[in-house]
């Protein structure tokens, strides 16, 4: 059953959402589509999306758009996820002077190509001092990569006498995840019916509400989005406690 909007209560949204966006492929499947026309239409709901979340006050989303698991898809896949990367940072930058949206991307940039790394450069610079949402898009983006990518750059700090290995705390560690200031999520929402994280903000999960639909990600609407925060509102969150 549909949640009616009413029941929501707008002044406690969860600050911080996370998406698993599952089941382009799958919808693809159903609708007698290409998986390419699935990643399409799973694109336009990630617009959707983060237009009503910016509109209803939501401050940080981060959405899983490609994993480092994810080259091993057919090459001709992969290339279309790119290209449709490409065409998403295009239109963002010709229309961050008017949104207030500012986007970040986490994940391991170095592996990307050049005039990707490039535009997510210019679209970070033209929207660090916009005060809607924050969108961090997860690119080439693994937890098990980023923690060790932090764990080098400490090791580096240290060696370089920057810090101690005293200093060393959950705080500290959080600095160098690719996260560093970005709240932990308080609710994470995977589509398609899959029962697992896959990889994803294995840190900073440690206290978020998991919440699975079955809709594959295309069809995940806003009111699908309306249902998943009220569930949410129905958590009593202890966080270890009573
Ligand atoms: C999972 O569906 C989805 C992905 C691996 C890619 C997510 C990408 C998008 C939603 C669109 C691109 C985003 C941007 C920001 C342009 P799947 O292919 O694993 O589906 P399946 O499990 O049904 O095959």
């Amino acid at each position: 059953m549909d949640i009616q909007k009413n029941l929501i209560n707008f002044k406690r949204l969860p600050t911080h959402i996370a998406f698993i966006m599952d089941g382009n492929g799958r919808w693809a499947q159903k609708y007698n589509k290409t998986r390419a026309q699935g990643h399409e239409a799973g694109s336009k709901t990630l617009e959707n999306l983060t237009k009503e979340m910016d509109r209803i006050g939501i401050q940080y989303v981060t959405a899983y758009a490609f994993s480092t698991e994810n080259w091993n898809r057919p090459k001709a896949e992969v290339d279309f996820l790119m290209g449709l990367l490409r065409k998403y940072f295009k239109q963002h930058i010709r229309q961050a002077k008017k949104d207030n949206i500012k986007i970040k991307v986490i994940g391991d940039c170095s592996g990307l190509a050049l005039d990707i790394q490039e535009q997510i450069k210019e679209l970070e610079n033209m929207t660090k001092d916009k005060t809607g949402l924050v969108l961090q898009l997860a690119l080439n983006y693994g937890a098990r990569d980023e923690m060790i990518r932090s764990i080098q750059k400490i090791g580096k700090d240290l060696l370089e006498n920057k810090i101690k290995i005293t200093e060393i705390d959950e705080l500290m560690f959080e600095q160098y995840l690719d996260t560093a200031t970005i709240p932990d999520p308080d609710l994470l929402i995977r589509t398609s019916g899959e029962i697992r994280l896959s990889n994803f903000l294995l840190w900073q999960m440690a206290y978020t509400e998991l919440y699975f639909c079955e809709e594959f990600w295309p069809d995940f609407s806003i009111q699908n989005l309306y249902d998943a925060i009220y569930h949410f509102q129905q958590r009593k969150r202890r966080f270890g406690g009573l």
